[in-house]
């Protein structure tokens, strides 16, 4: 079954998930988890329409540089688009798992929600970690898919639709094993640090309800989802959104890590 494809549409969706409330959270954790200073050289890998570029460029100022990469071109044309006038960001059209930048270039890279979609994940954090001069740090950020909790009265359905929203990515559960990942692929000092996502009211500033677009389209007519099914699956958590009966929740994973001094 097909991944979820970084084109054009999804771009778009992308756009508006990432102007959310509960992504400007998410993106201060990584933005303080990773602590740019001015000066600094910054990579983010997978950087899809270029929110932390942006706000990365303002942390690390003129004398600094911020490089993103991503495999979409569609994504890139966002990001360029976004960080337009920004003197100290550039982007290149990169396939993470072969990841053509110079070695020991970085002071400090990110990978937000990008490992989950990549079949090699050694081969990235690899990649991420030569990238790293002595000392430098990471940001990784990830999904545990399977701690979703989200209520439905038809439970069958919901299982299904989640099950079906599975095949969206490489690894739905990437942070069980992002740790000791990130130690075989030469980091060290490797913390974790879970975030909690969840939601008891049916605001679009979240991120459950954000995603029901992105899950709708995904899943529709996909495996054992119907259109009709998918239709109705979106339309129930409206309707228990305007019954004041909507949950939703999910734990997010931050790893911190840092290439050895010597
Ligand atoms: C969910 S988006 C995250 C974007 C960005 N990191 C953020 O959090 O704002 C995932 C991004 O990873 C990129 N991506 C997925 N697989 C990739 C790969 N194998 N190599 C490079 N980029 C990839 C996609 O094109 C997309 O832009």
């Amino acid at each position: 079954m097909n991944q979820l494809a970084f084109d054009e549409e999804t771009g778009r969706q992308l756009e508006q998930l990432y102007r959310i409330g509960d992504s400007v959270r998410r993106r201060h954790f990584v933005r303080s988890a990773l602590s740019a200073a001015p000066g600094e050289r910054v990579l983010d890998v997978g950087c899809g329409p270029g929110f932390y570029c942006a706000e990365l460029a303002e942390d690390v100022g003129t004398e600094g540089s911020v490089v993103g990469v991503d495999a979409s071109p569609q994504m890139l044309a966002l990001a360029a688009r976004r960080c337009e006038g920004l003197g100290n960001v550039a982007f290149h059209q990169t396939e993470a798992s072969s990841l053509r930048v110079e070695d020991a270039s970085f002071d400090a890279a990110i990978c937000v929600q990008v490992l989950e979609y990549v079949p090699d994940v050694n081969a990235v954090l690899a990649g991420i970690c030569a990238a790293l001069g002595q000392g430098g740090r990471v940001v990784v950020w990830d999904v545990d898919w399977a701690t979703v909790s989200w209520h439905s009265l038809h439970p069958d359905r919901m299982a299904r639709v989640l099950r079906t929203w599975d095949e969206h990515l490489a690894h739905p559960s990437l942070p069980r094993t992002l740790g000791p990942e990130l130690r075989a692929a030469g980091f060290e000092q490797v913390e974790m640090q879970p975030h909690s996502f969840a939601s008891a009211t049916f605001d679009p500033d979240t991120y459950g309800v954000a995603l029901i677009p992105l899950v709708k389209s995904f899943v529709s007519g996909r495996g054992a989802v119907t259109e009709q099914e998918a239709d109705e699956w979106a339309a129930e958590q409206e309707m228990l959104g305007g019954q004041g009966e909507y949950f939703f929740s999910c734990t997010q994973f931050c790893c911190t890590a840092t290439r050895p001094a010597g």
